[in-house]
């Protein structure tokens, strides 16, 4: 017999334990989705078959992560998991200072309250919903200066986070560089698609902003999935480890926004890092107003022990091999099906775009809000509208039209198998032959903020 020329790689885990997933029938989906309004944000989790609405705190705990558990400290002041947690983002993430957050917009709530001022511009390689709301609040305007190529789903650049230093350095022109607090970086930019960000574009950037004294702050939410696509694809990055890479990006910024939900394999947590010990004190007064006492942030102890092993599980080279490889599984089978993804396959789930999907749609229609809720019709996968429901509104009351129209399917870590996948991919395929009789959506429903979370729907 031949040898096989191609190897498969696996998970670097097995199960110890299983959660029992409820089997739906069409007619209970389509009851769910009607109660639910049309939005996959609204269901029941319980009426869903395989959850791809997000990856954010979605993720299975190891074994290791739960014995963690086990010793945390639950102390109000001085908890030994706080010290814990800070050494371990010392170590692998090179900030000097932490203060814990409950989760990542806590700590993008704090940022924003102390470094912008009303009138201040944040740019930023694309915008996250959160992020951008908090510096708005603020008093701030979000600019994005992230690379043409991010906005456009069929390129296929293999850095499409990166920031385009023109576009930084006409915003620093037209306002003037004290009128920009930091430039928010995003590594693995989750509207983009999951997309890196390359370590030259971060040195340039450095470069650029040491000349204008102008801090970045990173928003570290998927960074060690960035770090797996720089050791794949960037020229002298093969042999560096995920960790040294991690910690290279990180050296080229000046503090951090932390969702600990997604890299960091666990159900809540987060915190944000800095090396100003002026704006560490200040954080420090505001984390008490907001979330609990600067040691544990709106943490429980035994939360910040978790976190504290997934930020070191998280660097480990099978695991990201593993992550990122189950998402460019579930990616590549839906090419194989003709199904317009955004490409290159992004790190924490595949982006349809719902413009090429159903072509047949305005953006008024919501084509990609109507295409999640297709989806779950026919088969109980839950996805995610990122178009125009989740762009929202301008602080003048117009609507955004982003560029990109997108359904995503996040891919949560190590919860999921191979067949999940093709189930997944089937069932869209499935979808996609009946597209043509998809009509579109109205809105009857909106909240002021982050509407994507509670906007109602009706079919057309
Ligand atoms: N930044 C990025 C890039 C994110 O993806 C998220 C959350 C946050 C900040 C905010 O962190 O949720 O802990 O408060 N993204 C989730 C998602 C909600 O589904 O993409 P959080």
């Amino acid at each position: 017999m031949e040898t096989p020329k191609r190897r498969s790689w696996a998970e670097p885990y097995r199960m110890k334990m299983v959660e029992l997933l409820k089997m739906t029938t069409r007619e209970e989906r389509l009851k769910a989705l009607q109660d639910a309004g049309y939005n996959t944000f609204l269901l029941h989790a319980d009426d869903v078959y395989i959850d791809l609405l997000t990856d954010s705190g979605t993720n299975a705990m190891s074994d290791r992560q739960w014995s963690a558990f086990m010793t945390g400290d639950e102390a109000y002041a001085g908890s030994k998991s706080y010290y814990i947690l800070e050494e371990t983002i010392q170590t692998h993430y090179g900030y000097k200072y932490v203060v814990p957050t409950h989760q990542g917009r806590a700590a993008e709530n704090l940022i924003s309250q102390i470094l912008i001022k009303k009138g201040d511009i944040v740019p930023g390689n694309m915008y996250f919903t959160t992020t951008r709301l908090h510096q708005e609040l603020a008093g701030g305007t979000f600019v994005d200066i992230i690379i043409d190529e991010a906005h456009d789903p069929t390129n296929e650049h293999p850095f499409k986070g990166n920031v385009d230093l023109d576009k930084l350095d006409a915003v620093v022109r037209q306002y003037g560089a004290e009128k920009i607090p930091y430039v928010c970086v995003a590594t693995n930019v989750n509207m983009a698609g999951g997309q890196p960000v390359s370590m030259a574009n971060l040195k340039a950037l450095r470069e650029y902003t040491h000349k204008h004294g102008i801090r970045i702050i990173h928003d570290m939410t998927r960074v060690a999935e960035n770090a797996y696509f720089i050791q794949q694809r960037e020229n002298g990055y093969q042999d560096k480890s995920i960790k040294e890479i991690v910690l290279e990006i990180c050296s080229y910024t000046d503090g951090a926004t932390m969702s600990a939900k997604k890299d960091a394999l666990v159900n809540i947590g987060g915190f944000l890092a800095i090396n100003d010990w002026d704006i560490f004190e200040e954080a420090r007064n505001l984390v008490v107003v907001y979330e609990g006492l600067h040691t544990y942030g709106g943490m429980a102890g035994r939360d910040m022990e978790a976190v504290a092993v997934g930020i070191a599980e998280s660097m480990d080279e099978h695991h990201q091999r593993a992550r990122v490889g189950q998402v460019e599984y579930l990616g590549n089978r839906m090419i194989e099906f003709g199904i317009p993804i955004v490409k290159p396959i992004g790190g924490h789930g595949i982006f349809i775009d719902a413009k090429a999907f159903l072509p047949h749609l305005k953006q008024d229609l919501f084509p990609a809000q109507t295409l999640a809720a297709e989806i779950y019709l026919d088969s109980g996968v839950r996805t995610m509208e990122r178009g125009i429901v989740s762009a929202g509104r301008k602080p003048n009351g117009e609507n955004y039209y982003p560029n990109l129209e997108l359904v995503r399917f996040t891919v949560p870590r190590r919860v999921y198998t191979q067949a999940h996948m093709d189930v997944i991919a089937e069932s869209t395929a499935e979808v996609f032959e009946k597209r043509d009789r998809i009509k579109g959506l109205k809105m009857v429903y909106e909240p002021k903020y982050l509407r994507f979370f509670q906007a109602r729907f009706e079919p057309l």
